[in-house]
C-alpha cells in the first residue's frame, strides 16, 4: 500500500503519471472512478482551501467524504492521536487525509493504519499535494513541455515553510534550478541551492517566482523589524515585476502587499487561481492513484 508522506514517495516515473492524469482530467468528462469509496478527512490545523480542494476532488470522483471535527473530536478530551486513527481505521476507509501543526504525523499514522494516509500538510516538513499542483501549474504554463533549466526564485519564509520543502525537492527532480531568496532569518541553514537576500539582483535570470506566505505562527519570536520592512525587500509588486515574462505562484494564503501587492494579484501573470484549480486536477490524480492502486 502505498502512503503520501512527502513528494519522495512517488518515483519520477509516478509523477509523470499523475501529472498526465491531471491532464487528462481537466480536460476530459470523467466517471465516477471512486464511487464506493469512503475518505476521512482530519485536519488537526486550519486549512483554507487544502481541504476543501481535496473534499471536491473526491467528491469529483464519486467518492463519500467524512470530514472530522477535531474540535469536537475525542482528541480534544484526551484521547490520543493513535487512537483517534486506529477508531477512524477501524470503519474501514479508502483512504485517511490529514493535516498536522506537528512534522512527521501522518508518516507515523501510517504505521497504524489499513489505508493509504495523505498528508495535507505536516509541520514544517511537507506538503506534497500542494508541490504537485505548484509542478502542474509551471508545466501547463511551459506547455506542457520540458522544465529542465527553467529557474525559479522561492521568495520568502523557506525555513518555516513545508510548500517550500516539498517543492525544493520535487522542481530539483524535474530539472528546475531553485534559487532561494529570503532575509538571513527566514534562509535554512543547508541547501546546497543558490541563496540570496536580493530579490532584485535575481528577478532578470527567473522564469518564476513563488512567493511564500510569512509563516508568523511558526515563529518563536518576532524576527523583524515590521511587515513593512519585510514587504519593501520581498513584496512581488508591479513596479518590481515590470514588464518581465515571469509566472507569478503563491499556495495561499496570501498576505494582500506583504508577500503580494494588489496589483500584481490582479495581473494575468499571477496564476493563484489557476494553482487552486489545478489543485483540485491533481488531487484526483493522487486519489485515484493511492485508492486505486492500494
Ligand atoms: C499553505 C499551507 O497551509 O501549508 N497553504 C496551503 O496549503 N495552500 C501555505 C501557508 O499556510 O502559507
Amino acid at each position: 500500500m502505498k502512503h503520501l508522506t512527502n513528494t519522495r514517495d512517488l518515483s519520477t516515473e509516478e509523477i509523470h503519471a499523475i501529472l498526465a492524469r491531471a491532464r487528462e482530467l481537466k480536460s476530459t468528462h470523467h466517471d465516477n472512478t471512486l464511487s464506493n469509496k469512503l475518505i476521512i478527512t482530519i485536519f488537526f490545523e486550519n486549512s483554507t482551501r487544502t481541504r476543501s480542494s481535496f473534499e471536491v476532488a473526491a467528491k469529483r470522483l464519486g467518492a463519500s467524504v467524512v470530514s472530522l471535527d477535531v474540535s469536537k473530536s475525542s482528541t480534544s478530551k484526551g484521547e490520543t492521536l493513535f487512537d483517534t486513527a486506529a477508531n477512524l481505521d477501524a470503519m474501514e476507509p479508502d483512504a485517511i487525509i490529514v493535516r498536522h501543526k506537528d512534522s512527521g504525523v501522518p508518516k507515523i499514522l501510517s504505521n497504524y493504519v489499513n489505508c493509504p494516509i495523505l498528508n495535507a500538510g505536516d509541520g514544517a516538513h511537507a506538503h506534497p499535494s500542494q508541490a504537485l499542483l505548484d509542478l502542474f501549474t509551471i508545466w501547463e504554463h511551459f506547455q506542457f513541455d520540458s522544465l529542465h533549466g527553467k529557474k525559479i526564485a522561492i521568495v520568502g519564509d523557506i525555513k518555516n515553510s513545508r510548500v517550500a520543502n516539498s517543492n525544493i525537492e520535487l522542481l530539483t527532480r524535474f530539472g528546475l534550478e531553485v534559487i532561494l531568496v529570503s532575509p538571513p532569518h527566514f534562509m535554512p541553514q543547508s541547501s546546497g541551492l543558490r541563496k540570496t537576500h536580493d530579490l532584485d539582483s535575481v528577478i532578470n535570470e527567473v522564469d518564476i517566482i513563488m512567493s511564500l506566505r510569512t509563516q508568523t505562527e511558526r515563529h518563536t519570536n518576532q524576527s523583524y523589524a515590521s511587515l513593512k520592512d519585510y514587504a519593501h525587500d520581498y513584496c512581488i509588486t508591479d513596479k518590481r515585476m515590470g514588464d518581465r515574462d515571469i509566472l507569478l505562484l503563491h499556495p495561499g494564503p496570501v498576505n494582500r502587499n506583504i508577500d503580494i501587492d494588489d496589483a500584481m494579484l490582479e495581473d494575468p501573470r499571477c496564476k493563484v487561481l489557476k494553482q487552486v484549480k489545478n489543485g483540485v486536477y491533481i488531487r484526483m490524480s493522487i486519489l485515484e492513484k493511492l485508492i486505486l492502486q492500494a
